[in-house]
């Protein structure tokens, strides 16, 4: 019985939002309210997904990419057997005018989500990240063990004609019980909150996403 209720629940999508229809912020509010999560379709649009792709491209082929570590302050370590992404923040002074451009549209959406929320979001911040071939990030939650600074996370996703053959989907577990594999196809993001804990699949492609926080202050 009790089987057959998990795949029920499974077989229900996220909420999906478009982002190019609707107003956003009040119905990202509603799903992570609802379920914890949603997907959006057209964040970024289209054409600044691919700008934003071939700005991340840029910066990975002229060696600005440093291999990601986990945890933070003292405890920070690079382990490859955790996560395999390679990261720039995109407030480096290196990243290109899109980059800056989508930064500020995502501090836009954190102020529209926190006058919705109340949780006193007061800052975004966002880094590029590729994982090659093969790499993954375990299955972890995006708030530091010492810290709840991190409160919504976002993930957009920059990959081209994604198929589910190659594999690199973010599988997340809801407050429910529910769990959801999400394809990192350019032009759709993932929103839900920090808490909820989420792994990265190893992927048969070289994997390009920007994933961003909205925190309260530390
Ligand atoms: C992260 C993360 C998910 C993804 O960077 O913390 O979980 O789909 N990313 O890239
Ligand atoms: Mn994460």
């Amino acid at each position: 019985m009790a089987k057959v209720a998990r795949i029920i629940r499974n077989m229900h999508e996220l909420p999906l939002i478009d982002a190019s229809q609707t107003d956003v912020a009040d119905a990202i509010a509603d799903a992570l309210g609802d379920t914890g999560a949603c997907r959006l379709a057209n964040f970024p649009d289209a054409a600044l997904a691919a700008t934003l792709r071939n700005d991340l491209l840029r910066l990975r082929e002229t060696g600005a990419l440093r291999e990601a570590s986990v945890g933070h302050g003292a405890n920070k370590t690079v382990s490859r057997d955790i996560r395999g992404d390679s990261t720039l923040w995109l407030d480096d002074p290196r990243c290109g005018d899109a980059a800056r451009g989508f930064l500020r549209e995502l501090d836009g959406m954190r102020a529209q989500l926190n006058r919705l929320l109340y949780l006193g979001l007061s800052e975004v911040e966002a880094h590029y990240a590729s994982y090659p071939v093969g790499a993954f990030y375990k299955l972890h939650r995006d708030r530091f063990r010492d810290s709840d600074a991190r409160r919504i996370s976002l993930v957009s996703y920059l990959n081209d004609a994604w198929e589910a053959e190659d594999g690199g989907a973010l599988r997340i577990l809801l407050a429910n019980g529910g769990e959801h594999l999400v394809s990192p196809q350019a032009a759709t993001s993932i929103v839900f909150l920090s808490e909820l804990e989420h792994e990265v699949l190893p992927a048969r492609r070289e994997r390009l996403s920007i994933a961003a926080w909205m925190r309260r202050p530390t």
